[in-house]
């Protein structure tokens, strides 16, 4: 789908493409809707009064002319967040994909400041293309629904150029939301960790520092929480660094640390058929960590930001992990693994440490598939947030909100840490079975030390069958605005 933004003193009419006409209540018809009028020789005034029109927000109303076709599209009292104004453009895509139509213009003719018209149509712009995401890569035949694909969307409004620059704007952030929608829908066959590794070294194309490294490295550096998991598959295990150098007058930086484990079958603590269909997503913590570095650097955001993702297949086999092994992570602290499915933390333990001792970093943020009873408590709608320090939590809170990412902040008192105590080593990797999400979050504190952290289980939000306003069904892409907008506001 391409955009292209024209003066609206050019509009043009034709026949075989469909006019959307943003309309608000009680509002009167617009100038260029009232020339339609004229020359298709149709009473607009008279349709609207026949029909039950309000110009709700997301209502339309189909005017099949001889010579033009018109969708009006009501938008409300434009009283609206940015957000919604996304979802009014979900809403919209929704309501013109059917309609058969290869180009549609969107005519923006509102009697509203020019302020107010630039978030409205650049917003909406955004929700149209976000819901018009799709991974069909693996059908034959991905037009088997006989829907015509929407090619174009001409965009008529005063300000031109401010419009052209949010369409590349938007572009970046939906670039890195696309990057982690396809690498989550990925299945595990074809996104292995060596696949995983070049798409991390595509990076460098896009000015991103990359470093990967591999198994002989980490085990120098004493990774064996992370090298443990891996050890029962033949996909080779990788720490993968991406480095966006946005500030070079300023050392310090923020970080970013992805659960990337490209299959969890449970390991030898397997897991059921039905608990390991799903499991290619296990990776979608480090799918998160690479969308929004892609957006930021695309961006050219004017901050440092360091990205890691730890990268493995959790199989069992001959030489996988036993339940009962001990390992000693870099830290130091050792830890007895009890079960081999609760192999993310232990991934975890080791990225964050090395990332925290290398980069120094302000804070980290880490994003993980980690427990599937943070999908009890909060469902598909909302991830997991554990911190230990107050500040960032709260950000991190409202920029959810204002970005749709939503999370909820989760308890993390000492108590609950109490319970991943070994009887022979450190740590253990299980605790008891109630409030387990609480426990895995208590396991990885011991890898930060005093710097600010925010740990997000985002089990629930990564993948979500049912559609909304901006998503079709399928990976969602959740995290990546989250991401960018704290990367944004970041001063240094
Ligand atoms: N990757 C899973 C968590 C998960 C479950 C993500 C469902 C998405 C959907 C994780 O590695 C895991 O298996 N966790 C165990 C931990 C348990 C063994 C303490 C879990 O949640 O059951
Ligand atoms: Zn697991
Ligand atoms: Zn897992």
């Amino acid at each position: 789908m391409q955009f292209t933004v024209i003066d609206i003193n050019e509009l043009i009419f034709k026949k075989n493409e469909l006019f959307i006409f943003i309309i608000q209540p009680k509002i009167e018809i617009s100038t260029y809707l009232k020339k339609i009028q004229n020359k298709s020789k149709i009473d607009i005034k008279i349709i609207l009064e026949n029909s039950n029109f309000k110009a709700k927000f997301g209502e339309s109303l189909l005017i099949r002319s001889s010579n033009q076709p018109i969708l009006l599209f009501g938008c409300d009292d434009l009283i609206y967040t940015n957000l919604t104004y996304e979802k009014l453009g979900g809403i919209l895509f929704s309501t013109i994909k059917d309609l058969g139509f290869k180009t549609v213009s969107l005519i923006s003719d509102l009697k509203i400041s020019s302020a107010k018209e630039k978030k409205l149509i650049s917003k909406i712009l955004f929700g149209i293309k976000s819901k018009s995401y799709e991974f069909k890569k693996y059908k034959n035949n991905n037009i088997s629904d006989n829907k015509i694909k929407l090619k174009f969307i001409k965009i008529y409004s005063k300000n031109q150029s401010f419009i052209q620059k949010q369409i590349e704007t938007n572009g970046h952030i939906l670039g890195g939301i696309f990057l982690t929608k396809d690498l989550t829908s990925e299945p595990a066959n074809i996104l292995t960790t060596d696949e995983f590794v070049n798409q991390i070294k595509a990076f460098s194309e896009i000015g991103i520092e990359v470093e990967i490294l591999d198994e002989d490295q980490m085990n120098k550096l004493g990774m064996n929480a992370l090298l443990g998991v891996g050890k029962g598959s033949k996909s080779k295990s990788y720490l993968g660094v991406m480095r966006w150098n946005g500030n070079k007058k300023e050392k310090k930086n923020i970080a970013f640390v992805g659960k990337g484990v490209c299959f969890d079958s449970g390991g030898l603590s397997l897991k059921s058929g039905r608990g390991m269909m799903d499991m290619k997503e296990d990776m979608g913590g480090a799918g998160i960590v690479m969308g929004a570095m892609k957006s930021i650097a695309l961006q050219k955001l004017k901050t440092n930001i360091i990205g890691v993702v730890g990268l493995v297949e959790n199989m069992p086999d001959a030489n996988a992990q036993r339940p009962g092994d001990v390992v000693r992570s870099m830290s130091g602290k050792t830890i007895e693994i009890l079960n081999t499915d609760a192999e993310g933390r232990l991934v975890l333990a080791d990225a964050l440490y090395y990332t925290n001792k290398k980069y120094k970093p302000e804070f980290i943020i880490n994003l993980a598939t980690l427990t599937g009873a943070i999908i009890s408590a909060l469902g598909n709608e909302r991830a997991g947030l554990f911190s230990n320090n107050d500040n960032l939590s709260k950000s991190i809170f409202d920029i959810g909100e204002e970005t749709g990412d939503l999370v909820w902040k989760m308890p993390l008192d000492k108590i609950y840490g109490a319970k991943m105590k070994s009887s022979i080593a450190d740590l253990k990797n299980i605790g008891t079975a109630e409030g387990s999400s609480i426990q895995a979050a208590s396991f990885l504190k011991n890898f930060i030390g005093t710097t600010p952290w925010a740990h997000l289980d985002v089990a629930g939000v990564v993948w979500k069958n049912n559609q909304t306003e901006l998503h079709s069904g399928g990976a969602t892409g959740w995290g990546v605005k989250l991401l960018f907008e704290i990367a944004k506001r970041q001063k240094y």
